[in-house]
């Protein structure tokens, strides 16, 4: 290994630590199998210490105004600006993101350092005319105390800003698990933050898996909030745990997304929203377009350029300029999308392009899977249904409208979803019948912004946003003043009801 290898710490309170037990975990670069980190695997003892800093910090800054707050945001916002492109090449190299949209991964979190600094001088209550005479009624926002953070790897910097910026200016304090296969990128977000001058103890790391750090975050007794990204079946478990000790939980989970193109739709515009939604970071997004609806004659007309350009799209190492497609994240999830793609073939599918393990000498060290394209999945089959998290689109065929709806509908998720047409009243009738948190018109799945809320409705979560203005409502305890001052006892609902 060599020398330049960077071993990460914990955070805890003021102190970068190992692991109390000392156990590593090597993290891989999926571009060509290198190691780039080493970071610690942390186990309950760590997340305890964690928690106990959270609980110590939260005393002061629960109570710093919140103004003040969002200040040390704008200032980590800076230094990520500073910081932009290390970071990427950070990012690129540890999970294999393309160093372009690893920027865009990075600008996500300095637009949401801005929104939710400036969040510090707002985080409105809400005032009321009172029933009774000189008295009134208002609300204002209290902090919970300390959240659990955990997520994935694949927006290793952004997916966490949504959650750790609002939570730190609403007054909690934080433990964070980033992902292990994206502990480095996770720490230079969070250096940023701690370079910026929180206070030792806001912002805590404990890096390590999902089972041993993750399970001990939701558990621990202090840790009133969570927050959540990655699949349903562990978004699943920690709402169970939990729901049993009544904590606050936002998970935000799986997509299957469609794309509903329609006869009347510029086909062209179609074939690059599908592309850069489909293939874009590897299709290993939860927004990711991996249902491509085509309506009546659609399909043969778009089909054959999208194969054509799916094609010519350029595999190889994420930091390799010209490069349009990078690695998958890990040898396992390689497996696990090759194994749907053998499945859809065996259900039916026909694979257009792509399908098989590149077989060019220079990829043979990464785990590279190409962009891959199956035409006739049947309704119901595993891959019109299941996510995959990779570079597949599986192409579904119907007859008009209403039928491409059905279908879209007909998944246990709803994250995103789009239509292209050029019939506005098709679009609004899509707008308004797809079950999924967000829908797109004429562009593709992937892209939200920071100051809109995210996030989806069946399995995709449990009822929460994340970005704008959502966040500040999960992150706050709302408490409601009456106050009267008429220096009289006034009884609400007996001394006003005089009309009776
Ligand atoms: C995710 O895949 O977890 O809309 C988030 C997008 C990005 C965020 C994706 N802005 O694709």
């Amino acid at each position: 290994m060599p020398d330049a290898t960077p071993t990460l710490a914990n955070r805890i309170g003021p102190d970068a630590l190992s692991a109390r037990d000392g156990r590593t975990l090597e993290v891989i670069n999926p571009s060509d199998g290198s190691v780039t980190s080493l970071a610690p695997r942390s186990s309950a003892a760590d997340v305890d210490a964690a928690v106990a800093a959270a609980r110590a910090a939260y005393r002061t800054w629960s109570r710093t105004p919140a103004p003040a707050r969002g200040e040390f945001l704008f200032r980590a916002g800076q230094l990520l600006v500073e910081r932009k492109d290390a970071i990427a090449q950070v990012m690129a190299r540890e999970m294999g993101k393309r160093v372009e949209e690893a920027r865009g991964d990075i600008q996500e979190a300095i637009d949401t350092c801005w929104y939710a600094g400036a969040e510090g001088r707002r985080l409105f209550g809400h005032t009321a005319p009172s029933e009774l005479p000189r008295k009134m009624g208002m609300t204002l926002r209290r902090p919970i105390g300390v959240v659990g953070v955990i997520t994935a790897w694949n927006f290793p910097v952004a997916v966490p800003s949504w959650k750790i910026l609002p939570a730190l200016v609403c007054g909690n304090t934080v433990v964070w698990k980033p992902s292990e296969e994206a502990p480095e990128s996770g720490h230079c977000f969070a250096e940023c933050l701690w370079d910026a001058g929180l206070p030792p103890g806001v912002l805590n790391v404990v890096h390590g898996t999902g089972e041993e750090v993750g399970g001990a975050i939701v558990a621990h007794p202090d840790t009133q909030v969570l927050t959540f990204t990655g699949s349903t079946a562990v978004g699943r478990r920690i709402y169970e745990t939990a729901g049993r000790m009544l904590k606050r939980v936002s998970l935000e989970m799986g997509g299957k997304n469609p794309v509903i193109v329609l006869p009347d739709a510029d086909l062209d515009l179609a074939v690059d929203g599908v592309l850069w939604g489909a293939f874009g970071t590897a299709g290993q997004r939860c927004t990711a377009t991996s249902r491509l609806i085509a309506v009546g004659d659609a399909h043969e007309r778009m089909l054959p350029k999208l194969v054509e350009r799916a094609k010519a799209l350029v595999l190889g190492d994420s930091r390799t300029p010209g490069v349009d497609v990078g690695p998958i994240v890990s040898k396992r999830q390689r497996e696990r999308i090759h194994g749907y793609v053998e499945k859809a073939v065996a259900e039916g599918g026909k694979v257009l392009c792509g399908g098989a393990l590149p077989t060019d000498a220079a990829l043979a060290r990464g785990w590279f899977y190409p962009p891959t394209v199956v035409d006739g999945v049947t309704r119901g089959s595993t891959l019109a249904m299941e996510e995959v998290f990779g570079p597949v689109l599986a192409v579904l065929r119907a007859r008009d409208l209403d039928e491409a709806i059905e279908i879209a509908n007909e998944v246990p998720y709803g994250l995103s979803s789009s239509i292209y047409t050029r019939d506005v009243n098709a679009a609004f009738v899509a707008v308004e019948s797809i079950e999924a948190g967000i829908t797109y018109v004429n562009a593709p799945t992937i892209g939200a912004e920071a100051h809109f809320p995210f996030g989806g409705v069946k399995a995709t979560g449990n009822g929460h946003r994340e970005g704008g203005w959502a966040p500040y409502e999960f992150f706050t305890e709302v408490k409601t003043v009456y106050v009267d001052y008429s220096g009289a006892l006034q009884r609400a609902q007996i001394d006003n009801r005089t009309g009776e």
